[in-house]
């Protein structure tokens, strides 16, 4: 798959940090200080550069310690720069495909953020299945969900969104994508398993002050979409252009859901 930077997850932060469900992240917290003389463990998978130990560390998440778990070594470096020296961090470059191996021993819990719509069902029910079995808790936030409402609106953005919707879907090194459906299947699988499963709008309200976000979103969308999907490339640049002119006056919408699971006998 194509990797991500540390530029792009930094844009997206600040929309994110805002977007998180505060009752479920603050419900998450309480969990995991619950017991002051243990710390617990937290593998964050996919963690980039630490945007879920930033969160939840900001929420009173404290004595931890963070697994940062991801393929790409240059994040968990950026990870480990800039919270090495304040937190507890063990840091394993490795590929969540290879579930059996990932480091989850002991874990209290397996977090993640905007990771499960990259992911397919195979991944998702092969880590519920291993997590199930040691009572780990899991915390999903910032997973796709397919809405995306622009304003003002063009006559193409219906168009140009089920093409991205489906585009979401595609295999990108993970088997195929769980795309807008990831936030259903996990709790689907986490409630077999005997999870307690709660799920909370997490959606992005992007406006002028997301300028650069947007921008990136814009372009992003319409690369997505220009091959596979029969679009007209003139109306498409249209689509762009509309959507560029509109960065310092427009908002749109994008739609995620956060999710957390307790194991059945420690649910909250
Ligand atoms: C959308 S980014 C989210 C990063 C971070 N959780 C955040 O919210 O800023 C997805 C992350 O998953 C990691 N990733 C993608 N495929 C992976 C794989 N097969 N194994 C481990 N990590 C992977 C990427 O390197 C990236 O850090």
């Amino acid at each position: 798959m194509s990797g991500f930077s540390i530029n792009w997850l930094d844009l997206r932060e600040p929309a994110d940090r805002a977007a998180r469900d505060h009752l479920l992240a603050k419900q998450l917290v309480d969990y995991l200080q619950a017991d002051a003389d243990i710390s617990p463990v937290v593998v964050d998978l996919g963690s980039g550069t630490g945007s879920t130990l930033r969160a939840l560390t900001a929420l009173g998440a404290h004595q931890c310690v963070w697994r940062l778990v991801d393929h790409d070594p240059a994040l968990l470096n950026e990870a480990l720069r800039r919270h090495g020296q304040q937190e507890i961090i063990e840091d394993y470059e490795a590929d969540l495909l290879e579930i059996d191996a990932l480091p989850l021993g002991a874990a209290k819990l397996l977090s993640a953020s905007a990771l499960y719509d990259l992911v397919s069902r195979d991944v998702v029910d092969g880590l519920v299945e291993r997590i199930a079995r040691q009572s780990t808790a899991l915390y999903a936030a910032l997973n796709y969900d397919g809405r995306t409402h622009w304003s003002p609106a063009h006559p193409l953005d219906d168009t140009v969104l089920q093409a991205f919707n489906l585009d979401q879907q595609r295999d990108k090194g993970m088997g195929p994508a769980l795309g807008p459906q990831s936030a259903a299947y996990l709790s689907t699988s986490l409630e077999s398993a005997g999870y307690s499963v709660q799920l909370a709008d997490s959606a992005w309200h992007l406006g002028p002050e997301h300028a650069l976000l947007v921008a990136d979103l814009v372009s992003g969308i319409k690369a997505a979409v220009s091959d596979n999907y029969g679009l007209d490339s003139q109306l498409l640049d249209d689509w762009k252009a509309f959507r560029l002119s509109h960065l310092h006056d427009g908002h749109c919408v994008i739609g995620h859901l956060d999710v957390l699971a307790f194991p059945e006998k420690k649910s909250q």
